[in-house]
């Protein structure tokens, strides 16, 4: 079906302020309002969050540039991008191996990602339902095992999400993921200002226990667990190694600079984590639940506290909403470098090129959502088919990608030119290297092999 050739002019960000919502966009998602807080609750709090923060400038920043930077580069999709890139440095076309996992990768996570937005999603209608008025522990357990148990509703609602996904890709680069992000993004911004003032307000002197939990060092409960699990969140936190922000990067002009705009993306996804927690963790606290509750936080503990509080109906309603949205600016992300790569490298327009990655990521979607329920023991080496991709994603093909960028952007891009273009003085190239050639390869392979145990 390929023609091999390029056709139609690349699309471009239409500003700097619309490629930085679309690009915190992507970074922002369930990964800080799902992940981020269970893993804080489960892996002891502050000093989960402190390294958490140190990784995420020393090594996801980095690496983030690095993406854009290529991305900016070859003008095209992960794959063809690598490829050119390489063959422009003197480097073997093999590199382009590094966009083929990456654009997988986005593609297979989707698969999953699209059936959990379609959870957040539900949830706004079961809290507008009231279903969760003066609930127990007990029955939010019940109502999400229900839940995961119905596959109509599951499939209806991974479906409604993948549509709304698909709709926003396929208006293109502007019309679509710019202007959403520029309409969610700051709707995002409001709700969590909006919840965590409520949290404050409505669970008093626990706002500052949650604080504390979330913030004031414990040093001894840090493990090698813990800092290996915030070595990974910081790459899946910012769409790192997923070929996503390296087909951002094709679309951006010459003028933008990515240092400063990273620093801000970063900025933008650690604030929303932490703001996350600190909408969370009072209430979690306040009503005297676990903060340790694991991936159920969100959807079997926070609606305890939306259940038992004034006013948490409309806040339950607003904090879905938020999830969904937030979830959704990701998605479409995810969604873009097949399209990407589809719509140049085949006769499909991106309408087709949308429509039909859709319907194969929207399939795939369907035998996770079995594995909650029918295909429960449907299992290749003792994991379930969600469990399994999730863990050949984030423990395997993200961190081979991510060790592929940097090794080729700190080793085989010429140095000089990307210190020019990133206009650093010598002292703070001297950081970047040490950096980029060193520290964060080791970082990422550590992943990777633990990854493997
Ligand atoms: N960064 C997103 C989040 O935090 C998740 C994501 C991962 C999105 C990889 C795109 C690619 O939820």
């Amino acid at each position: 079906m390929s023609t091999g050739t390029m056709k139609k002019s690349h699309s471009q960000w239409s500003s700097r302020m619309g490629f930085m919502l679309a690009a915190a966009g992507s970074a922002v998602g369930l990964g800080n309002i799902w992940k981020f807080p269970y893993m804080a609750g489960e892996m002891g709090g502050s000093a989960f969050v402190l390294t958490y923060l140190l990784f995420m400038f020393m090594i996801g920043l980095p690496i983030l540039v690095l993406e854009w930077l290529i991305g900016r580069r070859g003008q095209k999709n992960p794959i063809h991008t690598m490829e050119d890139v390489a063959v422009s440095e003197g480097r073997s076309k093999s590199w382009r191996w590094v966009g083929i996992i990456g654009v997988l990768g986005s593609f297979l996570i989707l698969s999953f990602y699209s059936v959990i937005g379609g959870w957040a999603t539900d949830y706004i209608a079961l809290a507008a339902k009231g279903s969760f008025e003066g609930v127990t522990g007990e029955k939010t357990d019940q109502i999400f095992t229900d839940f995961l148990s119905n596959v109509n509703s599951l499939l209806t609602w991974h479906t409604v999400f993948m549509f709304a996904t698909a709709f926003i890709v396929a208006l293109g680069v502007g019309a679509g993921l710019e202007r959403g992000c520029k309409i969610m993004m700051p709707g995002l911004g409001i709700l969590l200002l909006v919840l965590v003032g409520y949290a404050a307000y409505a669970s008093g002197p626990y706002f500052w226990v949650a604080c504390k939990f979330l913030f004031s060092p414990n040093w001894l409960a840090l493990n090698s667990t813990a800092i290996l699990a915030a070595l990974g969140h910081a790459f899946f936190s910012l769409s790192l190694g997923m070929g996503i922000m390296m087909a951002y990067g094709s679309y951006l002009g010459q003028d933008v600079n990515l240092l400063s705009t990273a620093r801000t993306v970063v900025i933008l996804d650690v604030v929303v984590a932490v703001l996350s927690g600190l909408a969370i963790f009072p209430l979690v606290f306040a009503n005297g639940l676990q903060a340790g509750a694991g991936p159920g936080l969100i959807f079997v503990t926070l609606p305890i506290a939306f259940g038992n509080m004034t006013g948490g109906l409309v806040l339950g309603i607003l904090f879905f909403i938020f999830l969904t949205f937030a979830a959704l600016t990701s998605s479409i992300s995810l969604l873009e470098p097949t399209v990407e790569l589809l719509e140049e490298r085949t006769p499909m327009g991106r309408k087709t090129a949308t429509v039909v990655s859709s319907i194969i990521i929207w399939a795939l979607g369907i035998a996770c959502i079995l594995s909650f329920n029918q295909w429960a023991d449907v299992k290749l080496f003792d994991k379930n088919i969600f469990d399994l991709l999730d863990y050949l994603t984030s423990k395997i093909m993200l961190p081979v990608t991510g060790l592929g960028t940097i090794i080729f952007g700190a080793w085989m891009m010429n140095q000089k030119h990307i210190r020019n273009e990133l206009n650093l003085s010598s002292s703070w190239f001297g950081i970047w290297s040490i950096l980029t050639r060193f520290v964060i390869p080791v970082a990422v392979v550590t992943i990777l092999i633990y990854g493997f145990l």
